[in-house]
């Protein structure tokens, strides 16, 4: 084994051989700490050591994919069908957004696991307070307060707890390094041997984690490869609702996303999550129109809200949340160029309601009537759903899971909606709500402004 002194910028993890004041990769000052990094040398593997095995494939032995339910349905989707044991799931979110609480709600679902709730930055007193406002919580759950990396290390080995909660990575140390906890060098070490951990006890470990302003988990990146799958919990301040997401899953989908609403009493699953993103329907505004998203496996309709203002100074503004500012671009040159709409002199804002973001192209049609909903100030019907992607000519191309979307605005009680006119051959469902079909954007237009 060989010892060798190297730098390491505490912020993004970088290394160097020498000290340096400002960090070439994140651009950081003063943030190089000193290291002893272990090496072994390469002659010390002999070749007779190895306790590892080659298999050919169809010998490879078959293990049971087995997964503890949560018993919360939204959460157990996003991890991909519940819990694998041995597995470590890093839950990261803006501090306040409902980690703790969520986590804590978990253990009420897997009591004969006996779950084991590590605080490193609550009291053991404070922790039984919050529990106390939370439905369904189990007096029996095991908690342990401690931010000593290897005294954590010792009662998850010793417990009989088959899944662990270590609440927050940043709040905890190793006492092997020097540097201070919270910092990059800390959270990568306590990250790497809890990992170990996991697979070597076959422990479930779920690490939370807060996100810096920059939005990465636990500030580096490379946490993110250590584990095997990665939740985010996000929100707006302003509402009560809370999204989860996987960001990485080694063993399910990313594409699930988990709803949430806060409540005095912990958080509430939202199994039909359209309902709370659509405001009352009675009425709508100029410059509002209803989409299809499809969040995963589920559609969610929103509400695009654009507004077109002249512009007072200066270049044009166009400013987009929760939809692709390239994508809003490209509509409005399409809106420009097929339909002759002015929007040189004007500034664009879209907005999809409630924090959403989204990547599915089958909006641009909604985003467009919303444009031009604006620019004309003419509502458009309340009651109609828009979904189609707009191609670079005005055609209304076609979109994936277009039964499934529909099956949702009728769900709802909306009484049409319009839809690509080349994907009615595709549908083998017949509906009740009214189709629109429609091939163009222009034809799209003049159907929903009349
Ligand atoms: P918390 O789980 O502590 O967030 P995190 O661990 O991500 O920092 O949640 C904190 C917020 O949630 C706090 O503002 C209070 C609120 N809350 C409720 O509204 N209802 C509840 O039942 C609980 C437990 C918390
Ligand atoms: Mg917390």
């Amino acid at each position: 084994m060989k010892t060798k002194k190297i730098f390491v910028c505490t912020e993004c993890g970088a290394k160097s051989p020498r000290w340096i004041g400002k960090c070439p990769e994140c651009n950081s000052w003063n943030s190089y700490v000193e290291q002893t990094e272990t090496k072994s040398s390469s002659s010390s593997v002999s070749r007779q050591q190895s306790d590892s095995k080659i298999y050919k494939l169809a010998d490879v032995p078959t293990e049971e994919n087995y997964r503890i339910s949560t018993g919360i349905k939204e959460l157990d989707r996003v991890l991909g069908g519940g819990i694998i044991p041995g597995s470590i799931v890093l839950a990261g979110g803006d501090p306040g957004i409902g980690k703790s609480t969520l986590m804590l709600q978990m253990c009420g679902g897997i009591k004969e696991f006996a779950p084991l709730y590590v605080t490193g930055e609550e009291s053991l007193q404070q922790i039984k307070f919050r529990a106390a406002r939370i439905k369904g919580i189990d007096e029996e759950m095991l908690i342990l307060a401690e931010t000593n990396l290897e005294q954590i290390i010792y009662h998850i080995s010793s417990s009989e707890s088959r899944v662990i909660i270590v609440d927050s990575i940043q709040s905890i140390h190793s006492e092997k390094i020097e540097a201070t906890p919270g910092s990059v060098v800390q959270i990568r070490e306590c990250t790497s041997a809890l990992m170990q951990l996991a697979k070597q006890t076959n422990k479930a470990i779920f690490v939370i984690g807060h996100v810096t302003k920059e939005g990465v988990i636990a500030g580096p990146k490379i946490l993110e490869h250590m584990v095997d799958t990665v939740l985010q919990f996000e929100g707006e301040k302003t509402y009560s609702y809370r999204i989860l997401r996987a960001i990485k899953n080694r063993f399910g989908s990313t594409n699930e996303i988990g709803i949430f609403d806060m409540s005095d009493a912990g958080l509430r699953e939202v199994s039909n999550p359209s309902e709370i993103f659509l405001s009352s329907r009675e009425v709508q505004e100029p410059g509002t129109s209803i989409v299809a998203a499809m969040e995963g496996s589920r559609p969610l309709l929103l509400e695009v809200q654009a507004l077109v203002t002249p512009t007072s100074y200066g270049v044009p503004q166009r400013t987009s949340n929760g939809y692709d500012s390239r994508r809003l671009q490209m509509v409005l040159a399409v809106l420009e160029k097929r339909l002759g709409a002015q929007f040189q002199k004007n500034d664009v804002f879209v907005n999809i309601t409630g924090g959403v973001s989204l990547s599915d192209t089958s909006v641009d049609l909604g985003v467009a009537a919303a444009l031009i909903s604006s620019l004309r100030d003419q509502a458009l019907d309340a009651m109609t759903v828009i979904i189609g992607e707009i191609g670079l000519t005005g055609e209304v191309r076609s979109v994936a899971n277009l039964e499934r979307r529909i099956g949702e605005c009728e769900k709802l009680g909306f009484k049409s909606v319009m839809i690509p006119q080349n994907s009615i051959s595709k549908l083998s469902k017949k509906f009740d709500i009214k189709l629109l079909p429609t091939a163009r954007i222009s034809l799209a237009l003049s159907t929903l402004f009349g």
